[in-house]
């Protein structure tokens, strides 16, 4: 048998999870956020999908805009961090991508430039202090990219650093910052909101959210999975058992040894492995299913292989075997726990090992 090891993409879950954001925000457009390879579900299969739909999409950087246009997609594409090169600007111009711009290099470069843009996000740092002009700062870029008549349309944006914490007031501290932005400038349209923030906080009305992580069905929010928020989780990672024994009471397992059996049971030998993307620092006792039997991580994550155990000691494995690890019953919240991580990161490092399949079989809900 081929290597079994399968990402299934569910397309139409990632379009209910971009209407249900819209749902929450109905007088705001919306991007489809698609940077990261759609956070590694397939940036160009997810927006060829979305193409119809989407407002508009975003990326991180030109080569992933120049990606989807070269496999034919036709919506607006937004660089999140705009330009890193003065060249990419006739780029811009050429393909119709938008771009946020946050210090005066790129504003000159595009005045120097001459290309005409259709729309342009300033971005003002409100407090996550990674990107984005001050508010003089952003007045600034708004004014002149106004004068240079280079652009169709100048919007305000900003990202918000704790908007997954419903406690922090950082996000309240971020948005009146944003708002006194506004009032200085006086009309413009504002975007502000990633996945947590379009769920969870009252954003100004109108404007371009951003959802992200969100269209993956996956939750932003610690302790909360994306089913719990009614999203659709979009992929499935499933392998098979390709090798069985038995261990007893005391035996040891693995790279370093570090699983010990606390009770005999039959250890179950999986094709995955920190090469594919499941994290090597993941821990014993990560959840998964076999059978739709829950079952766990025993032991240190290797290359191309994992090592499991049912929960029952009693129930034993057979060869062949088809086992979740995430996805389905399995939230991939729930493994990027025992892995110290966040959802994000564990689809996001996927490799292209998987075999990825993609269907739009299921119903979308509206
Ligand atoms: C500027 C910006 N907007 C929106 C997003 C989407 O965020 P999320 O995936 O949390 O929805 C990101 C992701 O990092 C981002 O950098």
């Amino acid at each position: 048998m081929a290597r079994p090891l399968t990402a299934t993409i569910d397309l139409n879950a990632i379009l209910q999870n971009y209407r249900y954001a819209k749902k929450l925000q109905p007088t705001c457009k919306a991007f489809a956020v698609v940077k990261s390879n759609a956070y590694g579900h397939g940036a160009i299969e997810v927006a060829r999908h979305l193409d119809n739909e989407a407002d508009a999409f975003a990326v991180a950087a030109i080569e992933e805009a120049m990606a989807l246009r070269e496999a034919g997609i036709v919506s607006p594409v937004m660089l999140l961090e705009g330009v890193f090169e003065e060249y990419e600007w006739k780029l811009c111009e050429q393909h119709g991508f938008w771009a946020a711009i946050e210090n005066t290099q790129q504003l000159n470069w595009l005045l120097a430039s001459q290309v005409n843009i259709e729309k342009i996000f300033v971005k003002l740092d409100s407090g996550m202090r990674r990107l984005g002009a001050d508010k003089a700062g952003a007045c600034d870029l708004v004014k002149k990219l106004r004068e240079s008549n280079q652009v169709g349309d100048v919007l305000l944006m900003t990202h918000f650093s704790c908007a997954d914490d419903l406690s922090d007031i950082a996000t309240m501290e971020q948005l009146t910052y944003f708002e006194r932005a506004r009032q200085e400038i006086g009309t413009i349209e504002a975007s502000v909101a990633n996945s947590a923030a379009i769920m969870k906080w009252a954003i100004p009305e109108g404007g371009w959210i951003r959802p992200g992580i969100m269209l993956y069905g996956i939750s932003p929010f610690a302790g909360l999975t994306g089913q719990q928020l009614g999203l659709a989780p979009a992929m499935i990672l499933s392998s098979k058992v390709i090798s069985v024994r038995s261990l007893k009471k005391g035996e040891k397992v693995g790279y370093g040894l570090s699983y010990e059996a606390a009770e005999d049971h039959q250890l179950a030998t999986v094709a995955v492995g920190y090469g594919d993307g499941y994290a090597r620092h993941t821990q014993s006792g990560a959840p998964l299913e076999v059978n739709a039997s829950p079952a766990m991580l025993a032991g240190r994550v290797s290359m191309d292989m994992i090592t499991i155990r049912f929960a029952d000691a009693s129930q034993s494995f057979e060869i062949g075997q088809e086992v979740v690890l995430w996805g389905g019953s399995v939230p991939v919240e729930n493994v990027a726990d025992y892995a110290s991580t966040i959802g994000y990161e564990l689809v996001t490092r996927m490799t292209t090992r998987p075999r990825y399949q993609y269907h739009t079989v299921s119903e979308i809900k509206s």
